[in-house]
């Protein structure tokens, strides 16, 4: 049997009804129009570099300071909705992560994408406990800090100095180095953190306990003192656990962002993670929780909430630990950071600045200032608060942020080596400076 031909008119009416997955552009300049393919919601920047008046011209670039609606990558790790308050690692929701699991198992879920069995499980903990301990000479470089240096400096420079004590790490692309930085990132990085506390303090560093879990070893190298054991309180390690899985990672932030730039010029992953790191350090990124906890201090009493909120307003302030570039929502780490500080301030004493911060979260939820914006709290605006009730100085809440989050930056430099549409980063420019002029001799100059 013949098939049946469509009739010419038929076929165009057809096509007309099929939406195509096409931009059909014109530009206005030339009359010319352009059809470029969408793929997932998205076109391909470089597809706009045929566009152009004259054919010796660069072509059309898109313009978008601070990548607010530039896609860099293609990623399988973390998905975020912003405006229903989504968080989920590898498809997994948060709030069953916070929950259900613990900091290193969300680890290795983030690095290899499935949940490890209890074999998978065993030896991750294994690797990453037996590689806690630093060189004798690290304690060296702390030694010459300065007795009130920030730790989070004191962190760039020592995670960048790992760098020169494994040369094997320059073997970016043998998978079992790889593996085997990431042990050492993992672990050392809480050893680097308490280390860098306890010479603030003029303490003694206290070493590794492998048979503390991370979280309780963590809490040992930085609190223990004249015990010959260190026993870490539950609710504190189990909170602490807590927070370090809703910190582990979130998607193309700022610091995870300079940690795949500064990886793909194909440096070790300790430069890229102390690069890393010293983007976090920024009060708009991980350090907004210290500055959160400046912020209610600076406010001092409930009394001042109205006053201050007014300044904030008025565009003189920023409310710390609120707002976010993704969520324009409730910030579902915040949702739970909430919970357990209430567990941590049953077990150590009511933060007395938990008052200020429900009062500024109170007013900014109904005023309009913050509604019309789409401002609510972020996962420092409650974080800061339960560090402190735990003990931790200021100075160390960023720090706390970076020990969890090395999981996600080094998932998100993998990801990015192995990806081979990604090259060394290297954004366009619009140059509007000076065109070509000579030199001035300094004589001459006016
Ligand atoms: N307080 C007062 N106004 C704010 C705030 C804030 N915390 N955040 C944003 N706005 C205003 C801002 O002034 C602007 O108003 P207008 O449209 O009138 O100019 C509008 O909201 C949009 O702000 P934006 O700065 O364009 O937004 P962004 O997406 O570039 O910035 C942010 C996101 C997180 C840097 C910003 O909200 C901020 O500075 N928040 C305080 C710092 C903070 O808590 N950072 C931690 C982020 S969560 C941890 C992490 O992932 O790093």
């Amino acid at each position: 049997m013949n098939p049946v031909k469509p009739s010419p008119l038929a076929a165009s009416q057809e096509a007309a009804a099929v939406p195509r997955d096409t931009l059909t552009l014109t530009d206005n300049r030339t009359g010319k129009q352009y059809e470029i393919p969408i793929t997932h919601n998205t076109i391909r920047a470089l597809d706009l570099r045929q566009i152009k008046v004259n054919a010796n011209e660069f072509g059309m670039m898109s313009y978008d300071p601070a990548f607010t609606n530039t896609a860099a990558c293609i990623s399988r790790i973390t998905f975020i909705d912003g405006d229903a308050g989504i968080l989920r690692y590898r498809g997994y929701p948060i709030e069953e992560l916070a929950e259900k699991s613990s900091y290193l198992e969300t680890a290795y879920l983030i690095l290899y994408g499935e949940l490890p069995t209890k074999a998978q499980l065993e030896e991750w903990i294994y690797h990453i406990t037996h590689h806690t301990f630093i060189h004798e000479s690290i304690k060296k470089f702390l030694d010459g800090f300065h007795y009130d240096a920030h730790p989070m400096g004191m962190m760039i420079s020592t995670i960048a100095a790992l760098s020169t004590f494994y040369p094997d790490a320059k073997d970016i692309f043998n998978a079992e180095s790889r593996r085997k930085q990431t042990w050492r990132l993992i672990g050392k990085m809480p050893t680097l953190a308490a280390f860098a506390y306890r010479h603030s303090l003029g303490m003694p560093y206290a070493y590794p306990d492998n048979e503390l879990s991370y979280a309780g070893n963590f809490l040992n190298m930085l609190f223990k003192t004249t015990e010959l054991k260190y026993r870490p309180n539950a609710t504190l390690e189990r909170a602490l656990d807590i927070l370090f899985i809703l910190h582990a990672d979130h998607e193309q932030n700022c610091s995870a962002n300079a940690m795949r730039c500064v990886g793909s010029s194909h440096v070790d992953p300790y430069s890229a993670t102390a690069a890393a790191t010293a983007a976090l350090y920024g009060p708009l990124h991980g350090g907004a929780n210290e500055e959160v906890l400046r912020m209610l201090l600076e406010i001092g009493s409930l009394a001042h909430v109205p006053e201050y909120i007014k300044c904030v307003k008025a565009g003189e302030k920023r409310l710390m630990g609120f707002g976010h570039r993704v969520y324009k929502n409730y910030d579902p780490r915040a949702k739970i950071i909430k919970r357990i500080a209430y567990q941590v301030f049953e077990l150590m004493g009511r933060n007395p600045l938990l008052e200020i911060a429900l009062e500024c979260e109170r007013i900014a939820l109904e005023d309009e200032y913050f509604v019309k914006r789409k401002l609510y709290p972020n996962v420092d605006f409650y974080s800061g608060l339960i560090y402190q009730s735990m003990g931790f100085p200021v100075s160390m809440f960023p720090v706390l942020f970076a020990i969890p989050r090395t999981s996600g930056w080094i998932a998100q430099w993998e990801e990015m080596l192995l990806d081979p549409e990604q090259k060394i980063a290297r954004p366009r420019q619009i140059y509007l400076g000076h065109d070509k002029r000579s030199y001035v001799p300094i004589d001459r100059r006016g």
